[in-house]
């Protein structure tokens, strides 16, 4: 961990094991950047606890689970420093003052809300504290002042909704002119940079259905943790209408979609979308099964380091790396929370939270 290298926050709630589509909309990403960047992962478990309050055993479980996930992925604790949202007192802080600079009804609009209360049938009966997340992820990423935030596609009205915070603290509590670009916050004199959203190589990865996002819940995902047979099963029942070798074929289908997705050899994808269009011989079967390889190829390396944490003991390991770097995280979110209290002129004296955690 070097303290010169920008930072980037990004992280997950804990609801279930990790899929591809997950891998691609910003999995990868995390792993390309952690040489470059000081790099954040944070588990949202307070956020699960906004829909699933009456499970808590189930999401102490899947918070376990994900970072079994994450570091199967290639996510290394060395270089990079896994967060516990629960065990950082400055986020849920942060919370409430931010709370303050974003009216109500914005929050309310905010449309992955929206889309979340639809897609998990939320209703009009959502907690109080479901909405909040929403506020609560500007902390989650403000508290480590980073430079980038790579999300999926999903996440975008969020962290839009982050940087409008951002801008508003500098603004009011910094004193930086409201004709300050973001990219110069930071040298005018705010507390917070104004974070970029970095999207995927893939925003929304269609489910092998071909019709919805690919969802664990919606039973048409492929998960990290499927095994080659699975991976294979689940390819094979990709339909696509298409009859016979010699039909011409539409390569905007969902089994193009994967293909472009998986099958990282430029020239052979396009080789394979000429000979589909022009119903060059190529049957959905062979097609498949290349498809099932390459995935398979990605899964693999994560199948042989999720071993090691599946061992008895299994546990214990992954809880030791989060309190670690949870240790590391309070430093930097406690010297932002100072920071934005002394601006808001609330440095009545400073707690040693930093100090405090670093043996226990
Ligand atoms: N809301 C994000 C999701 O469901 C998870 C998340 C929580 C997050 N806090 C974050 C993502 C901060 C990026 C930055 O996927």
């Amino acid at each position: 961990m070097t303290a010169a290298k920008p930072r980037i926050l990004t992280g997950d709630t804990p609801t279930g094991r990790l899929h591809l589509g997950h891998y691609v909309g910003s999995l990868e990403n995390r792993i390309a950047l952690q040489d470059e960047y000081d790099c954040y992962f944070l588990l949202a478990n307070m956020h699960a606890f906004t829909t699933r309050a009456d499970k808590p055993a189930e999401i102490r479980q899947d918070t376990i689970e994900i970072v079994k996930d994450w570091l199967a992925a290639g996510i290394d604790p060395k270089r990079s420093t896994i967060v516990l949202q629960t065990e950082v007192p400055a986020i849920a802080e942060l919370t409430w003052f931010f709370a303050m600079l974003i009216p109500f009804n914005k929050v309310m609009r905010n449309p992955t809300l929206k889309t979340e209360i639809d897609a998990k049938g939320l209703g009009d009966t959502y907690s109080f504290g479901f909405p909040m997340y929403a506020v609560g992820q500007c902390a989650d990423i403000l508290a480590f002042r980073p430079e980038l935030v790579p999300v999926g596609e999903d996440q975008e009205a969020h962290i839009e909704m982050c940087r409008d915070v951002a801008l508003k603290f500098n603004q009011l509590y910094c004193g930086v002119g409201n004709r300050v670009v973001p990219e110069d916050h930071v040298k005018a004199g705010g507390v917070f940079p104004i974070p970029k959203a970095k999207i995927g190589r893939i925003g929304r990865l269609p489910g092998i259905d071909g019709t919805q996002k690919m969802s664990k819940s919606l039973g048409n995902a492929i998960m990290l943790s499927d095994s080659p047979k699975d991976v294979q099963k689940k390819i094979g029942r990709i339909t696509t209408g298409r009859q016979s070798p010699t039909e011409k074929g539409d390569t905007s289908n969902v089994l193009f979609t994967f293909v472009r997705a998986f099958i990282r050899d430029e020239a052979r994808v396009k080789e394979l979308e000429r000979r589909y269009a022009e119903g060059d011989n190529i049957g959905d079967g062979h097609i498949k099964q290349e498809l099932a390889e390459h995935i398979n190829a990605l899964l693999e390396p994560m199948r042989s380091r999720r071993a090691e944490y599946e061992k008895p003991g299994g546990d214990d390991l992954v809880i030791d790396i989060i309190k670690d770097g949870t240790r590391r995280a309070n430093v930097v979110a406690e010297e932002t929370l100072h920071l934005a209290k002394k601006a808001m002129k609330l440095d009545f004296g400073r707690r040693s939270l930093a100090k405090d955690t670093q043996h226990s």
